[in-house]
Order: C-alpha cells, then sequence, then structure tokens
C-alpha cells in the first residue's frame, strides 16, 4: 500500500520534470512562449469564435465577414479596453455570448497577439 503510493508520487514528479523540461527546451528554441492569457484566448477561440471569424494569423483574409481577428486586431482603435467593452455590450449582428471578465482577457490578450507592428 504505502509503496505503491510512492510509486505514484515518483510518477507524478517525474511527469512535472518531463513537462518542465519541455517547456525549457521551448524557451531554448529562441521561439517566445505565448503568455498563458493568449493561450487560454486562443483556446476559446477556436471553440466559440472559429464558426464565424477567421482567428489565426495565417487565415487572415480568407472570409471577408465577419472581420478576421487579424484585421480586429491591427485597427488602431483596436485596444485591450475595447475589446473588452464589446464583449460585455449587446450586439446585433453577433450573438451575445456569455464571457466572464477573466475569458474576455484571456480572448482580448489573444486577438492582440495577432496585431503585427
Ligand atoms: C455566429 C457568428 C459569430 C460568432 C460565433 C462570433 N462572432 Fe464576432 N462577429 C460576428 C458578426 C456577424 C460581427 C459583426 C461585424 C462584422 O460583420 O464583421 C462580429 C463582430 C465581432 C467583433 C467586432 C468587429 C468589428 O468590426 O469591430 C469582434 C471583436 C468579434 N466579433 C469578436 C468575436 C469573438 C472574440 C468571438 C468568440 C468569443 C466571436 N466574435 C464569435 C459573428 C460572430
Amino acid at each position: 500500500m504505502a509503496r505503491s503510493v510512492w510509486f505514484q508520487v515518483a510518477i507524478a514528479v517525474l511527469g512535472a520534470l518531463a513537462v518542465l523540461l519541455f517547456v525549457r527546451l521551448h524557451n531554448a528554441s529562441g521561439a517566445p512562449l505565448p503568455s498563458e492569457g493568449v493561450t487560454a484566448g486562443h483556446r476559446l477561440a477556436e471553440a466559440w469564435c472559429k464558426d464565424c471569424h477567421a482567428i489565426e494569423a495565417n487565415t487572415a483574409g480568407t472570409r471577408g465577414r465577419p472581420t478576421d481577428f487579424v484585421a480586429i486586431a491591427n485597427r488602431l482603435s483596436t485596444t485591450a479596453l475595447s475589446l473588452k467593452v464589446f464583449f460585455k455590450t449587446s450586439h446585433r449582428r453577433m450573438p451575445n455570448l456569455i464571457i466572464t471578465p477573466e475569458q474576455a482577457d484571456d480572448l482580448s490578450s489573444y486577438i492582440l497577439s495577432l496585431r503585427r507592428d
């Protein structure tokens, strides 16, 4: 009994180390690690927004309407605040999704990460 608990702990620790190593290797390759909010926002966009909007940097321009996220990100008027206000207010042409403040943060981080400067 006690032995199998230790075994499980050891496996968990090894798993955590493997994850850390993976993250470190990613860092070492020079590619910037996206912040957590951006990653979470990307996941949300894939689940909720992809049916209507082109949400990826490499799908920019593949749909006319609704506007793709890259175009939204590159508008000078787009800020984290303007996006959050948009998510909070009701809009006529886009469904009013229920988005928590945290999810709004993540989604706006993701959209703004697509900005090309
Ligand atoms: C059912 C389709 C649909 C879904 C799902 C949807 N949208 Fe939209 N969205 C629209 C339409 C239609 C507009 C109206 C503006 C347009 O025609 O480009 C719009 C507009 C917007 C705008 C403002 C664009 C502008 O021109 O200022 C933002 C920002 C936006 N959507 C973000 C999102 C995000 C983030 C999600 C996912 C959480 C999402 N949308 C999901 C259809 C959708």
